[in-house]
């Protein structure tokens, strides 16, 4: 579907920056809009919001049971309506309870504080590579206990979710099985009980929604979408959020001269993820026939929510182009309904996290900013900052 849209998303320009190009679009077109293949992109937040809360949209799938041809599990419970959604989601969801999250944090201060701790005043360091790739790492692989080498397969099969953006598909394909390799490894060893708050236990006792272990299949699908869901979004929050500021000194001033509670820097994370968020768009199909504000959808139509675009919606957000840390947004980064993000609290806890000891150190801008080339998943590849840590802190 997007390449019906009246842009170009691989174009350096649009993924630098898309927000003007879906304003265009929503001025032309409203929000929402038939696209030539038949299916409709919504721009509007009021419609995104009631696509993906009601049980009229989904993904037509009630099984995880297909597989790729490398016979790896094609979908996880990301992509399947419930009850199967709701039974393999409720098998993992107290790992990402805050009792779970909490157990996590000493872990985040110690890859931050070492990262810190390495960078004299005046020093430059690149956000992406240095802080909040090793931050959002040391999480995904604590959870899902792969070991710290394992990024480089992880990183192959991340820049495999859009073949057409990443180049050699066998390299994918190959990253996708040698994670498999792995995690069936991890699974098959692990140390028999279950734990409420670690995933990889959760996956392989029993007790779970059905009181039975997760297949292997659906452990495979689960872990697989904890990692390409949770590890480069993490990521986008913290840099995406860290060049909002940079691009707009009187916000970044507002946090670094006077915020004085957790709540402050709370509230500036919600808007970044308003803002820029890290995933652009979400899918879903009419499952019957219905409407949407007036819109009628026959079953079968594919949507494209463009969520970026619904979080500058002007009837919803006050000057919805410009970046205000001190407002309480109701944006849908995370999506909304049965989907809603599994690790929101994690993302944003990492993102909390990250963002004062960035903050602390007294961020400058050092060089140009550069982007991923995909824009389902929006973020930096690069973000060079001068940083000022006060080695006291650090
Ligand atoms: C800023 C970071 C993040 C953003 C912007 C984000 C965004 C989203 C969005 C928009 C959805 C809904 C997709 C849809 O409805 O089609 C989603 C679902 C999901 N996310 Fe996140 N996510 C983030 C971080 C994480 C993290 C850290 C994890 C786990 C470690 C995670 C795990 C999941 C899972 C498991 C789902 C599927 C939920 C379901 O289908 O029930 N996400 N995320």
């Amino acid at each position: 579907m997007a390449d019906d849209l009246p842009f170009d998303v691989t174009c350096p320009s649009f993924l630098a920056d898309p927000y003007p190009h879906y304003e265009r679009m929503r001025e032309q077109r409203g929000q929402m809009c038939r696209l030539p293949s038949g299916g409709i992109a919504v721009l509007g937040h009021r419609e995104c919001s009631a696509v993906l809360r009601s049980r009229d949209f989904g993904h037509g799938a009630r099984t995880t049971s297909d597989t790729t041809a490398y016979g790896l599990p094609a979908r996880s419970f990301l992509l399947v309506d419930p009850p199967v959604h709701d039974q393999h989601r409720g098998r993992v969801a107290s790992a990402f309870s805050t009792e779970a999250i909490s157990a996590l944090v000493p872990l985040m201060t110690e890859v931050l504080h070492q990262r810190v701790s390495a960078i004299r005043p005046g020093d430059i360091c690149d956000v992406v590579t240095d802080i909040a790739e090793p931050l959002a790492w040391g999480v995904i692989s604590a959870l899902l206990r792969v070991p710290e080498d394992f990024k480089k397969h992880a990183e192959l099969l991340l820049g495999g979710v859009n073949p057409r953006q990443s180049g050699n598909e066998s390299h994918n394909a190959l990253a996708r099985v040698k994670f498999s390799r792995a995690l069936r490894k991890i699974l098959a060893s692990a140390p028999p009980g279950r734990c409420p708050t670690d995933l990889i236990s959760l996956l392989t006792s029993a007790g779970g929604p059905d009181g039975l272990p997760a297949t292997q299949q659906e452990a495979l699908a689960t872990s697989g979408l904890i990692l390409s869901a949770g590890y480069k979004t993490s990521v986008g929050l913290i840099a995406n959020g860290m060049r909002a500021l940079l691009d707009h000194p009187d916000q970044l001033r507002l946090l670094t001269d006077n915020a004085k509670t957790p709540g402050d820097i709370s509230k500036a994370v919600e808007e970044f993820a308003r803002f820029d968020p890290p995933i652009q768009i979400g899918l879903r199909a009419a499952v019957t026939d219905t409407e949407i504000a007036g819109v009628a959808i026959p079953q079968g139509t594919p949507l494209l929510l463009l969520l970026g675009a619904a979080n500058r919606d002007h009837r919803v957000f006050d000057n919805p182009q410009q970046l205000d840390v001190t407002r309480t947004p109701r944006h849908l980064a995370f999506g909304a309904g049965k989907h809603f993000c599994l690790g929101a609290q994690l993302a944003r806890v990492q993102a909390r996290q990250a963002l004062t000891v960035l903050l602390q150190a007294r961020p400058q801008p050092a060089g140009a900013a550069t982007y991923d080339a995909r824009w389902v998943t929006r973020h930096l590849r690069s973000l060079p900052v001068r940083l000022f840590p006060n080695p006291e802190i650090a």
